[in-house]
């Protein structure tokens, strides 16, 4: 993406909610403050592809984060049924290894071509924002720190042909200067500073976390957030005010 890219179009909403009546209802209050909006397992699972159709003809564009992660052949195939959804992102878990994130990058493509749409970019999950370097040892059984996984992962998802990574604000820095200024950084884990401890109510699942502002100095091309504006009393001032974040010099 480009940096002079808008704040309007880095902040991403996740519709983190149970039904499409609710999505729809998120989007009408999001409509003109945002461009984009990223779908997940649950309204996925809730609602499937009609979500994504209510969003796109609002006029938002789709992050689907589905995280694949299954052998190559069957994300490849689900690559390649999301890229005719007309989602312009989407994502697969860069630890299914080199094969696997091959496979959806060369779907990606072929299905683009196929169907005469644009390619969606494709990214690797590196080390869920949920997770700290105490978890990644001790239960996913990685013994390393969470940067050199992160970089490690981030650099297996280039090797593939993905065009980019998810990772939390932490990681934002090095792999910046790792991978240069055209790899895609998408960061959730976004917390409003009042509160946002780790550990606090307001950071709630997530351990790896920053402010807005704070990631996209650190050079994120999209920030994700969820609950910060879903589950605010007022989604759309809650997204104003980080649009406004992002756009202060
Ligand atoms: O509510 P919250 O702001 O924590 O939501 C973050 C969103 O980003 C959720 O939809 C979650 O699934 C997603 N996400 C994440 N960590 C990743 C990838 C996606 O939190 N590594």
């Amino acid at each position: 993406m480009p940096t002079s890219a808008s704040p309007a179009d880095r902040l991403l909403v996740a519709l983190d909610v149970p039904s499409l009546d609710e999505a729809d209802a998120l989007l009408g209050r999001l409509d003109g403050i945002i461009t984009g909006c990223k779908i997940g397992s649950q309204l996925f699972t809730a609602a499937g592809p009609a979500a994504i159709e209510t969003a796109r003809k609002r006029g938002f564009r789709v992050f689907l984060d589905l995280k694949y992660h299954d052998i190559p052949n069957t994300v490849g195939a689900a690559v390649r049924q999301a890229t005719r959804l007309g989602v312009f992102m989407l994502n697969v878990h860069a630890s299914g290894g080199l094969a696997m994130a091959r496979a959806a990058a060369e779907a990606a493509a072929k299905a683009a071509g196929d169907f005469a749409i644009p390619r969606p970019l494709c990214l690797g999950v590196t080390v869920l924002t949920s997770l700290d370097r105490r978890a990644l040892q001790r239960e996913v059984g990685v013994p390393m720190s969470v940067e050199s996984h992160v970089l490690h992962l981030a650099s297996l998802a280039r090797e593939a042909g993905l065009d980019g990574c998810v990772a939390s604000a932490q990681e934002i820095s090095p792999l910046r200067v790792a991978m240069g200024p055209r790899w895609v950084i998408v960061t959730p884990g976004i917390r409003f500073e009042a509160g946002a401890a780790v550990g606090s109510p307001r950071a709630d699942d997530q351990v790896r976390i920053a402010t807005p502002r704070r990631a996209l100095v650190a050079g994120a091309d999209y920030l994700v957030v969820g609950r910060p504006v879903s589950a605010a009393k007022d989604p759309a001032a809650a997204a104003a005010a980080i649009v406004a974040e992002l756009a202060t010099p």
